[in-house]
């Protein structure tokens, strides 16, 4: 990994090896994936809701098959790359920032002997290790509200992509009119200066070539998410705490309560952005 990452990117990369963090998303996010997910009712499980975005997302590509070669930014513990590479066969390299997390994805790909096809990198989106067009399939969910330079991080995904390549992805946003300043709560608490918007992100991508394929907007489902995340942590809350720490756990809390206000105000913005790289 390059050692001139940013500010932010350091920030995250803390964030997400802290034991604190890794405790808190093994045992309260759903194990596998760290996402929002695709609720059928409110209080649907979170494993079951989160591993619906996976398999939603993977429908919408429709073309995935062994030939695929998928980059996955930002890929945690890497439930989504063993989904794709378990379901179509495809190789998927999944680029994420903590070690901490990179080892568990490690092992798990072992342990289902997907580790052939899984192949799991340290580094940053900012900086994308691939010397040019590589991947067919560039995916990520809820990770580019981490950077803080969302638009090299299209710029890298840009140079990574085949033409006629496919990008899709999920990110908490702000909504595109959103009033200055009433997120800065929530941007406080992850350390962020902006967040991206749909806006932006079709804007951006259509200045760099890239086709909207469809956009999605789903804000109820990051309202329900963050709803039932807070409700399985109030209700194991000792378990949070003796995992995680107080702190952490009371912070969290008042992060996720952020989050919800958020969605009520239509301040905030999720769903699923699935682009086409023109030839
Ligand atoms: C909310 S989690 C989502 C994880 C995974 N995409 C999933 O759906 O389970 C955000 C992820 O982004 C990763 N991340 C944050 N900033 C990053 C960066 N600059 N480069 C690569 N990964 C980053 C974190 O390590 C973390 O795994």
């Amino acid at each position: 990994m390059p050692s001139a990452q940013s500010e932010t990117v350091a920030i995250a990369e803390a964030y997400y090896d802290s034991s604190e963090a890794d405790e808190f998303y093994k045992n309260f996010w759903g194990g596998e994936d760290i996402h929002i997910g695709l609720y059928e009712t409110p209080d649907e499980g979170i494993a079951a809701a989160s591993h619906r975005t996976v398999v939603t997302m993977a429908k919408a590509i429709g073309e995935l098959g062994v030939e695929s070669k998928v980059l996955d930014l930002g890929s945690g513990y890497g439930g989504s790359a063993r989904y794709l590479a378990r379901e179509f066969g495809c190789r998927v390299d999944c680029l994420n920032l903590s070690q901490t997390q990179n080892r568990l994805n490690s092992d798990k790909n072992r342990s289902a002997r997907l580790d052939e096809l899984i192949n799991v990198i340290h580094g940053s989106f900012e900086d994308i290790p691939a010397e040019g067009p590589a991947y067919d399939i560039v995916w990520s969910q809820d990770a580019f509200l981490h950077s803080g330079d969302r638009a090299k991080v299209l710029d890298e995904i840009d140079r990574v992509c085949h033409p006629g390549g496919q990008l899709i992805f999920t990110d908490p946003m702000q909504s595109d009119d959103c009033p200055e300043g009433v997120l800065q709560p929530i941007l406080d608490r992850i350390n962020l200066e902006t967040m991206g918007s749909f806006a932006f992100y079709q804007r951006e991508l259509e200045v760099r070539g890239f086709e909207k394929v469809s956009v999605r907007p789903m804000l109820s489902q990051l309202k329900t998410h963050y709803s039932r995340i807070g409700e399985e942590v109030q209700n194991r809350y000792d378990v949070a705490v003796s995992l995680s720490g107080k702190e952490y756990v009371d912070n969290m809390l008042r992060g996720l309560g952020h989050w919800v206000n958020g969605a009520d105000e239509h301040y905030l913005a999720w769903g699923i952005m699935h682009f086409r790289k023109m030839t």
